[in-house]
């Protein structure tokens, strides 16, 4: 159907003139939306607590993951990470641990997971204490250790862990997902465990950062926090405790 915009009544003509320019610039916005704030791991909420920022600068969440996967598949790294660094960081983690198990955050019972484990020292170092229903996800897997998963997404149903470590909450680009995704996979009751630093520590892998503890107060939304203190833990400086609510 034409319609001859000459023989349009006068009053209609700025009313289609205006719906015809709205059209037009609604279509031109679509195509200026990022890929990445499609993607199904994005969040509910854009909204950020203050002393959190995201680190502006991918394109898209593929860039993201590419990103990350420059460090975590560099294979002299990984012949590293899985030789001369191997014991010292399986050691202290597993000084980690058992300090969670005298202060029974921990148990030789509980089901864990380790949360962005690389290559799964923290993984090993929770078998060697005695917890051996233990894994690790990373976008890279090393198996037996390690399964394949984005911490954005967590392979596994609601309501399974007992305890979740992880030591790499400035990787998350989503920091409202990657907590969303423990408080969802923990057990009511289970316990999040978080190595962050604090203190303006930078990594160009880092996806934000966090100048306190209290951006994760506000995004653990089933959780209360029930301890924190000072570490030094690969050059991270603080281990908060969560436990999730049991209604
Ligand atoms: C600093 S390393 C820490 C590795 C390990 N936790 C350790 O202490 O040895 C960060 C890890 O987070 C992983 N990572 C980054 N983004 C991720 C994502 N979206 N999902 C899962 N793992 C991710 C990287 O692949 C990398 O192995």
């Amino acid at each position: 159907m034409q319609i001859n915009f000459q023989k349009l009544p006068l009053a209609l003509k700025p009313f289609i003139l205006s719906l015809f320019l709205s059209l037009s610039f609604l279509a031109f916005l679509s195509l200026q939306t990022p890929r990445h704030s499609l993607h199904k791991t994005t969040a509910k909420s854009t909204v950020l607590p203050s002393n959190l920022r995201i680190r502006p600068g991918y394109s898209s969440y593929d860039a993201y993951i590419e990103h990350q996967l420059n460090k975590t598949l560099n294979p002299k790294l990984r012949q590293i990470w899985t030789t001369r660094d191997w014991n010292r960081k399986v050691r202290v983690f597993s000084e980690f641990f058992e300090n969670l198990k005298v202060r029974c955050f921990l148990s030789n019972d509980s089901k864990s997971l380790c949360v962005g484990a690389r290559v799964g020292q923290e993984v090993a170092a929770l078998k060697r204490v005695g917890v051996n229903d233990s894994v690790g996800i990373d976008l890279v897997p090393y198996p037996p250790l390690v399964i394949k998963g984005d911490f954005h997404h967590q392979p596994f149903d609601d309501n399974i862990f007992d305890l979740e470590f992880s030591n790499v909450f400035d990787h998350a680009l989503y920091p409202w997902t990657f907590v969303g995704e423990i408080e969802r996979t923990l057990k009511p009751g289970g316990i999040c465990v978080l190595h962050v630093s604090l203190s303006g520590r930078t990594d160009k892998y880092s996806a934000n950062d966090l100048y306190s503890v209290g951006p994760l107060k506000e995004l653990f939304k089933v959780s209360e926090l029930v301890e924190m203190r000072r570490i030094d833990g690969f050059g991270l400086d603080t281990e908060v405790v969560f436990r999730k609510k049991k209604k």
